[in-house]
């Protein structure tokens, strides 16, 4: 048996080429406009995630399938760059993922994904990896299956598992249940729950349905209004950094990294998540996904 690699983190999931054009406003169906040049970024929120710990500091491995086309050196290259151990991160001959993303002019964005290689995870790609990491990761752009597997597998190792559900869909208890940490945002808590979120109470309230059904903790991404942390113990509202928003692509990415990093460095849970809520603030004032992503020299300097 080969020695087992240590990391930080370890995350098991997408790689996206993000195709992204910058337009006045979101098509209408039918309607046909026209935005700035095409620009082509490294994105995929499990890249996008990775990237945003290893900036962080955190020492950082990722499992994922690109395809055996242009975009799959291109984002590799991107993880490599930010030191992401990419050793478990294969080719195979499905297209690479793609993320179509329009942003318009308030840095809002409409997001159509194609799967392409990140549906090629499986559960069998977990069975064989000799990594060993203090936190998982975990998305919505791989197979559910692989994910609930995935799970399992991080708990049976005693990693804390941090979900992030999105894009959002509805999940059954037994991945909820090995969670540590899920991170919705407020539409994804909505659909997990079937709980309308529309202010504080209502969070709070979808947030508990989370906890009943066995996540251990649930950490609600409130954009411009900051985030509510909530445990059994409590509910803590963290309030938000007020920035110029360019470009909200990978700001909860952001927030994902510096949360887990912050707590990789002892701090505890709602001070992480403040310290996160600087790292997407930060991320959603620059254009595109990694290239966003901050640095935590630059997330010190913002704080200060
Ligand atoms: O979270 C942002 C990411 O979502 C983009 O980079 C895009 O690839 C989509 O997966």
């Amino acid at each position: 048996m080969p020695d087992m690699l240590k990391h930080d983190v370890l995350v098991i999931g997408s790689l996206n080429a993000d195709l992204v054009v910058r337009a006045p406003h979101f098509p209408q169906p039918g309607e046909t406009i026209s935005g700035d040049d095409l620009q082509i970024i490294p994105g995929g929120k499990g890249a996008n995630q990775a990237v945003a710990a290893a900036r962080q500091g955190a020492s950082v491995a990722m499992l994922g399938h690109v395809g055996k086309d242009s975009f799959g050196p291109f984002l590799l290259d991107s993880l490599r760059s930010n030191s992401v151990d990419t050793t478990h991160v294969s080719a195979d001959e499905s297209a690479t993922g793609t993320a179509i993303i329009v942003v318009d002019a308030s840095g809002q964005n409409s997001i159509v994904l194609s799967a392409g290689a990140n549906g090629k995870v499986t559960p069998k790609d977990i069975e064989t990896l000799n990594i060993e990491a203090k936190v998982l990761f975990l998305q919505l752009e791989i197979p559910l299956e692989t994910v609930i597997h995935a799970a399992k597998w991080g708990k049976q190792k005693a990693m804390i598992v941090i979900l992030n559900p999105a894009p959002a869909r509805e999940l059954p208890d037994e991945l909820i249940a090995n969670v540590d940490f899920i991170l919705p945002n407020e539409t994804e808590l909505s659909l997990l729950t079937g709980v309308p979120v529309t202010d504080i109470s209502s969070t709070e309230r979808a947030a508990r349905v989370l906890l009943k059904r066995g996540a251990k903790n649930v950490i609600v991404t409130l954009g411009s209004k900051g985030a509510l942390v909530v445990s059994s113990q409590q509910a803590t509202h963290v309030e938000a950094y007020k920035v110029d928003v360019v470009d909200t692509t990978a700001a909860g990415d952001a927030f994902i990294g510096g949360f887990a990093s912050a707590l990789l460095r002892g701090v505890e849970v709602e001070a992480a998540a403040q310290y996160a809520n600087a790292c997407g603030a930060l991320a959603a004032t620059k254009f595109g996904a990694q290239p966003s992503l901050p640095t935590k020299e630059e997330v010190e300097k913002f704080i200060k």
